[in-house]
């Protein structure tokens, strides 16, 4: 049987448990430093017990997410310091901690950028056209990935987590909607893998030889014409043998209101196919159903965010018995209101 709270081994990772806090983009930030704000909720999730906690996105070249450089960055040396203390923050406290590494493609509210992607869609949600990458283009944002990882590595990260999903620049071109291109980049399954494969394959040449380097990736995206189920599992296996760690398994996740797990069909089937761990994400509320979810299928982590900005001290509770599930309802206020939750406990 496995149990939420077994110990377990990712490569060189130890983890006190199987729960992840998800990514959550940290909104407090100045110029792509972490603040003080950010670092007191990391320290509440630190103490909270959480198995391993994936920063929000920090982006590894070009441009941020908003304007004013509230999101974190990772595109400098100059970064360093600051996130070595949020790393010593959470060691000290006996936590593991990610940081996810991103390139927004398309999907960025900053205007007047040179706004890349693999071809001339403009994104649903921001909607400004971008220009289709060039071959110089993609082999220096895969280079940006290796020294970003490089960074993290020098930080003190205990991993890093790639971000292939939520329609940012690798999700792009993984999905057939805003990939376009007639090139060795686009056109069939493998084609849109390629830059996520070259990506994975430059971070490890950057990183010691088992730094953990998880992969997260949308099963599905929610456009007419999007990642197919086919597509998908071609870019999991593509991306195990490129030698990522684990997949995390995420969708359209805000065209949800279920509180049940939102992918766990497709994320069962992913953890049938690989032989690295894969973790739910999405939609999991309670004890029971995560419980089930670890002894009836084949993942092996579960990952929450949105619980953990309605009660930090989350597992705690369901660790002691004072809970077993969240209280979360699923309203999206926090995605408005820099992560304020008008329901926190
Ligand atoms: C305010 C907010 C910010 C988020 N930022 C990120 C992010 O930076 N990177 C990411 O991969 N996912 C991000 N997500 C998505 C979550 O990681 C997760 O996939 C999604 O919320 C579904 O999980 P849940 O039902 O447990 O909340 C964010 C979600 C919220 C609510
Ligand atoms: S604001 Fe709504 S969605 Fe966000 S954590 Fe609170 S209850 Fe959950």
């Amino acid at each position: 049987m496995k149990s939420l709270y077994d110990e377990t081994s990712i490569g060189s990772l130890k983890l006190r448990n199987r729960v992840f806090r998800a990514a959550i983009g940290d909104v407090d930030g100045t110029d792509g430093y972490y603040s003080e704000t950010d670092l007191a909720r990391y320290r509440e999730l630190a103490d909270g017990n959480i198995g391993l906690i994936i920063t929000g996105e920090a982006d590894v070249s070009d441009y941020q997410l908003f304007e004013g450089g509230k999101s974190i960055s990772i595109q400098d040396d100059r970064y360093i310091d600051s996130l070595k203390r949020l790393t010593g923050m959470i060691h000290e406290r006996g936590g593991k901690m990610m940081i996810q590494l991103v390139h927004y493609g398309a999907e960025t509210f900053m205007q007047g950028v040179d706004l890349i992607a693999p071809s001339d869609v403009p994104y649903p949600f921001t909607k400004q056209k971008p220009r289709p990458m060039t071959l110089d283009d993609i082999s220096r944002v895969v280079s940006d990935f290796g020294r970003a990882a490089r960074r993290a590595e020098i930080a003190g990260f205990d991993g890093i987590e790639l971000h292939a999903g939520h329609g940012f620049l690798i999700s792009e071109f993984l999905s057939p909607c805003f990939n376009l291109r007639a090139d060795q980049y686009g056109g069939n399954d493998e084609n849109r893998a390629r830059l996520l494969v070259e990506v994975l394959t430059e971070i490890r040449k950057n990183v010691s030889e088992d730094y953990p380097v998880f992969v997260k990736l949308n099963c599905t995206d929610g456009f007419e014409n999007g990642i197919s189920e086919q597509g998908f599992l071609t870019a999991c296996r593509l991306a195990e043998k490129a030698g990522a760690s684990l997949l995390e398994v995420s969708g359209d996740w805000l065209n949800h209101k279920e509180k049940t797990p939102y992918f766990l069909e497709a994320t069962s089937k992913c953890a049938e196919e690989l032989h690295i761990p894969v973790a739910l994400v999405g939609g999991v509320r309670d004890i029971n159903t995560a419980e089930n979810v670890l002894n009836n299928t084949k993942i092996e982590y579960i990952s929450m965010a949105r619980p953990f900005i309605n009660d930090p001290y989350l597992l705690k509770k369901w660790m002691s018995g004072e809970a077993d599930k969240s209280d979360c309802r699923n309203c999206n206020a926090c995605t408005r209101t820099g992560l304020k939750c008008p329901f926190r406990k």
